[in-house]
């Protein structure tokens, strides 16, 4: 007999299924045994009767996390045995056969809870096991939701899917990268992307016009609450665009992805409010806007875009940094200040915000060779670099690169607002720690004193 998923008994009342699953909860009455039988659907009750016998002898075997299948009678419960906060209180499973399939020591902490006040470390330990608990799997099923959306979406607006390499050349996009050996080539490294911003762009310069991909993305940085070495963003560029093009396009994709996939919301001001950069810094004194008018309801959601940032920033040392990346392009009125007012200049580029949260970033960029250099120039970088690290970019420039611009925004911050919870970790299948560690697997890790001399790398003592 095929298996029933547990919320679909409720159209199958008065016929016998098939279930399968996890035991939520037991309780055992002495002459009768209940259960609440789990699945990624959802938890029913099953009662095993003395009418059954050789099933309610087994089932006094049953400890919580058994996995099991069950072939039970699907009964409408008598009025006064409704359960109204049970989706599934309407019916009970009248156990006919079971048949355990797998047993289960008792797990560190009590999946049928709520984990929020476990700490997080034993969590991610055993992460497989925390992803079990109601509100895990609501968020993982959430950003199934999210992610399939702007996929459709995209499809559905003449994007094509391209992926990027993972394994490239460094991206100058700020952070520090992670790197990799390469074996064939001892002595010389990899990097993880940051972002897929060069490749992206590189696509516009081949004729393809409309990309996008759901891009897994690399940053060796500290972390914090909206913050992880390897997170996701929805990243995307167009060709023969303006940034009016991208904001409304953008906003469009963002109010249907909220309708659809998180209905109960509800958007503060439509369309978004829109703040220059310089306009946010004298209002809130920074660049990420709360707009919400109820800061307490946990269904507003007040995006807004801010707009005009500055093309450049001091580093920390004084020098020139670029702002978003270098490959931003300039308000055409703010170009004749480059040489002598860089840090009054402001780029094409704009951020999503919502809830005080920065969602997305992005920029019309440069098209033009020699334009890419002045940008180089200005951040000291030295033609022999410029060579070296983006010679790609600039010679690609020079075979007809359209005019083009882009955004990223970030997923697991999207989908983290839309679950309101406090940080990304509780939207990410596997995260790590703060400290960058995957508690579940144990990395990082060393590796084997042969693996390292086939790369060539020595390990400096300390
Ligand atoms: P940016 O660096 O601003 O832009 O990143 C875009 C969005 O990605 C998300 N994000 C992160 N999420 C979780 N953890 C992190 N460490 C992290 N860093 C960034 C945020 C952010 O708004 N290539 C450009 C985009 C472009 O210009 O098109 C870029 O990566 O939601």
């Amino acid at each position: 007999m095929e298996r029933t998923w547990i919320i679909d008994t409720l159209q199958k009342t008065g016929q016998e299924v098939v279930l399968k699953g996890w035991v939520h909860v037991r309780r055992d009455m002495g002459k009768l045994i209940f259960i609440d039988l789990r699945d990624r659907s959802g938890i029913c009750q099953v009662v095993f009767l003395p009418n059954h016998k050789e099933a309610l002898e087994e089932a006094a075997r049953l400890r919580p996390e058994f996995v099991v299948e069950i072939r039970g009678q699907v009964n409408a419960r008598p009025e006064k045995q409704v359960n109204a906060n049970s989706p599934t209180g309407t019916i009970e499973i009248e156990a006919l056969a079971l048949t355990i399939l797998n047993t289960a020591e008792t797990p560190p902490f009590d999946v049928a809870q709520d984990t929020q006040p476990i700490n997080e470390e034993l969590r991610m330990k055993y992460r497989y096991l925390d992803l079990r608990t109601e509100r895990m799997k609501k968020n993982i099923m959430l950003r199934d939701r999210v992610v399939a959306f702007f996929r459709r979406y995209m499809g559905e607006h003449d994007f094509l899917e391209i992926e990027t390499p993972i394994m490239m050349k460094g991206t100058p996009e700020g952070s520090r990268e992670y790197i990799v050996p390469s074996r064939l080539q001892k002595g010389k490294f990899y990097v993880l992307p940051q972002s897929p911003q060069q490749f992206k762009q590189l696509l516009m310069v081949s004729g393809l016009e409309r990309y996008f991909q759901i891009a897994r993305c690399f940053r060796d940085e500290d972390s914090r609450g909206d913050r992880q070495p390897e997170f996701t963003q929805l990243d995307y560029e167009m060709s023969f665009i303006t940034q009016e093009d991208i904001l409304q396009y953008t906003e469009a994709m963002f109010i249907e992805m909220v309708k659809q996939t998180a209905p109960e919301k509800h958007l503060s001001t439509v369309p978004f409010p829109r703040l220059t950069y310089a306009e946010s810094m004298e209002k809130f004194g920074h660049d990420k806007p709360d707009l919400r008018k109820n800061p307490e309801d946990p269904n507003e959601l007040a995006f807004c875009w801010v707009l005009d940032f500055p093309m450049f920033e001091e580093g920390d040392d004084g020098s020139l940094q670029a702002k978003h990346h270098p490959f931003c392009s300039v308000k055409p009125e703010d170009v004749a200040k480059l040489d002598n007012e860089p840090l009054s200049v402001r780029a094409n580029s704009y951020d999503l915000v919502l809830n005080g949260y920065e969602l997305a970033s992005g920029s019309i960029r440069i098209h033009e060779q020699t334009m890419q250099q002045k940008i180089f120039n200005l951040l000291n970088i030295s033609k022999e670099e410029q060579e070296s690290r983006f010679g790609h970019m600039l010679n690609a420039f020079t075979y007809g690169a359209p005019p083009h611009g882009g955004i990223a925004p970030g997923i697991d911050r999207i989908v983290m607002i839309l679950a309101n919870e406090p940080s990304i970790r509780e939207v990410i299948a596997f995260p790590k720690t703060a400290e960058g560690r995957d508690l579940l697997m144990g990395a990082p890790s060393v590796v084997a004193q042969q693996q390292l001399d086939e790369l060539g790398i020595q390990i400096k003592e300390r």
